[in-house]
């Protein structure tokens, strides 16, 4: 049987699984740990941390960090081997390199 949208979810704090949907839809929080934002929802005996975690699997986006995108993993890096590019790809890649340093600077 499943919860309910006016269950409670987190009793510490009285969270309610609907609570919950509305947060994560609404602020979209990339890790579980963030839902802490709702209420303080899962900041007290920690017995409902599992199902919040389970709820941020169900109700939020999956977050990729920009350094995991596929474009970043095709883009050339520094530490490559020779054999593993060619050199349009080595300039372009060091293009990329001395943007980013230019914007880090400013
Ligand atoms: S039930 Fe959620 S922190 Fe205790």
């Amino acid at each position: 049987m499943a919860l309910k949208p006016d269950d409670t979810v987190c009793f510490c704090f009285k969270v309610s699984l609907q609570k919950i949907e509305t947060f994560c839809k609404m602020e979209k929080p990339r890790y579980a740990s963030q839902i802490s934002d709702c209420l303080s929802a899962g900041t007290g005996c920690g017995w409902c941390v599992p199902m919040l975690k389970k709820l941020h699997g169900e109700f939020c986006e999956p977050y990729t960090p920009p350094w995991r995108s596929a474009d970043v993993q095709t883009q050339p890096t520094r530490e490559q081997n020779a054999t593993e590019v060619n050199e349009d790809t080595w300039a372009s890649g060091r293009q990329q390199y001395l943007a980013g340093k230019k914007n880090n600077k400013q």
